[in-house]
């Protein structure tokens, strides 16, 4: 997914050239330089566009007074040694900003998990100069800082300016169950059933909520399939803070910042006038509802021409139509409330209007997930836990693996 602005290019891995803790410095966070400029996408309590009040706090203060105590600042050693020197067989993937790769360090009392080793993964950023370390600031800043069941949690960082360069890295809690891009675009997955598409939604919706409503207005202008990270139990969990934002403060109604975003995901209005609001992500979501009944990626230029652009082909099949069913994902086999269904895209036409004001808020858009989630029908227990219940045979793991990468 081609990605827009500067910043999000992705490049190969450079994580091969460890520079190991010789003649390095390590960087604490409330040691680093926090003046950002409009384009970094990093925190920015107060600004030309966005003003400020006096009761307004902002991310990086809130991070100064309770979120630097809470991350680990781990020593880069531990980590190399975690991932088994940044090794292949370890990676999960590689994004914009860098590679990620499994590992298992020491757990520590505030990591609440009684076990000794407790399953990370570590994003070592590619990017060097000003511009990686301020997103990486971004993310460790607004991590630090938000708690939610639906945001991935941060359990750390490492920095240090070494003599191969800056080194930044950041350690997260392992989600097992990779994205929900993995999940709905890459055949090797098993499809995901519609109960289990609307929860995944739902959380999404959760922590969008929170993000945009908490103590702290956050613009998160990254919302897409594969940042929402799915748990052992495929609970939703949102990641990549780096370009999230402050909302506007005191009387402004937007802040204005360089266009930077994912291709097919960003608002139209925010792409025409660099004005963000809350509203530009309620668009993106409208596009991820899109995906979640269709299965199509937002872009797909795979497609024959008329269908590569997901929104322009399901504008033909209005919620209401007789014709709607042919959007729908065909690997859901028909498994689907056909009324639920009409719901979501009507929830994702009204988050895709024109008009940024009209769109719904996410607590709006929670109440109307919520209440296609609560007419749902039971599903059946999975085989095994029926066996278990009924005293027959040993529970186990019922989450679906991969039979090969993309
Ligand atoms: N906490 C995590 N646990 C397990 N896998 C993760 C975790 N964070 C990221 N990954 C995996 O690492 C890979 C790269 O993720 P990353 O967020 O860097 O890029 P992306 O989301 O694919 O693209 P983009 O940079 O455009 O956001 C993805 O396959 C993702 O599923
Ligand atoms: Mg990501």
């Amino acid at each position: 997914m081609s990605c827009l602005g500067w910043f999000k290019k992705r490049r190969s891995s450079k994580s091969k050239e460890s520079s190991g803790r010789r003649g390095s410095t390590t960087t604490t966070v409330s040691a680093v330089s926090t003046s950002r400029s409009d384009d970094s996408g990093a925190v920015r309590p107060a600004s030309k566009s966005t003003g400020s009040t006096s009761s307004h706090r902002s991310i990086s203060s809130l991070y100064e007074e309770r979120g630097h105590g809470q991350l680990r600042d781990f020593d880069y050693d531990e980590l190399q040694a975690a991932t088994n020197g940044f090794s292949r067989a370890q990676k999960l993937g590689e994004g914009g900003f860098g590679s990620v790769y499994k590992g298992f360090v020491r757990s520590s009392p505030a990591d609440g998990k009684a076990a000794d080793r407790l399953a990370v993964a570590v994003k070592c950023l590619n990017q060097r100069g000003l511009q990686g370390h301020k997103q990486w600031l971004a993310e460790v800043q607004f991590l630090g800082v938000l708690e939610h069941p639906n945001l991935v949690k941060l359990l750390g960082y490492c920095a240090v300016d070494g003599e191969r360069g800056p080194q930044r890295l950041l350690v997260y809690e392992y989600m097992p169950n990779k994205s929900l891009e993995d999940h709905l675009f890459v055949r090797a997955y098993p499809p995901l059933s519609w109960n289990r598409r609307l929860q995944i939604i739902l959380g999404a919706a959760e922590g969008l909520a929170y993000l945009h409503e908490g103590q702290v207005q956050v613009i998160y202008r990254d919302f897409k399939a594969s940042n929402i990270l799915l748990d052992k139990d495929f609970r939703a969990k949102l990641s990549d803070f780096g370009l999230a934002r402050e909302g506007p403060t005191g009387a402004n109604t937007h802040v204005s910042t360089a266009v930077v975003g994912t291709h097919g995901y960003a608002a139209p209005d925010y792409i025409e006038t660099g004005h963000l609001t809350v509203k530009s992500d309620v668009w993106s979501f409208g596009v991820v509802l899109y995906e979640i009944l269709t299965g199509r990626r937002t872009l797909d230029r795979h497609r024959p021409q008329g269908e590569q652009k997901l929104l322009e082909w399901v504008a033909q099949f209005a919620p209401d139509s007789r014709n709607f069913r042919m959007i729908m994902d065909p690997r859901l086999r028909g498994e689907y409330s056909v009324k639920a269904a009409r719901d979501i895209a009507k929830l994702a036409e009204s988050c895709l209007l024109k008009n940024a004001k009209e769109r719904p808020t996410m607590s709006e858009v929670v109440d109307v997930l919520r209440r296609a989630v609560q007419s749902q029908p039971d599903p059946p227990p999975p085989p095994a836990a029926a066996a278990a219940a009924s005293g027959k045979g040993k529970r186990v793991d019922v989450a679906p693996q991969p039979v090969r990468r993309r």
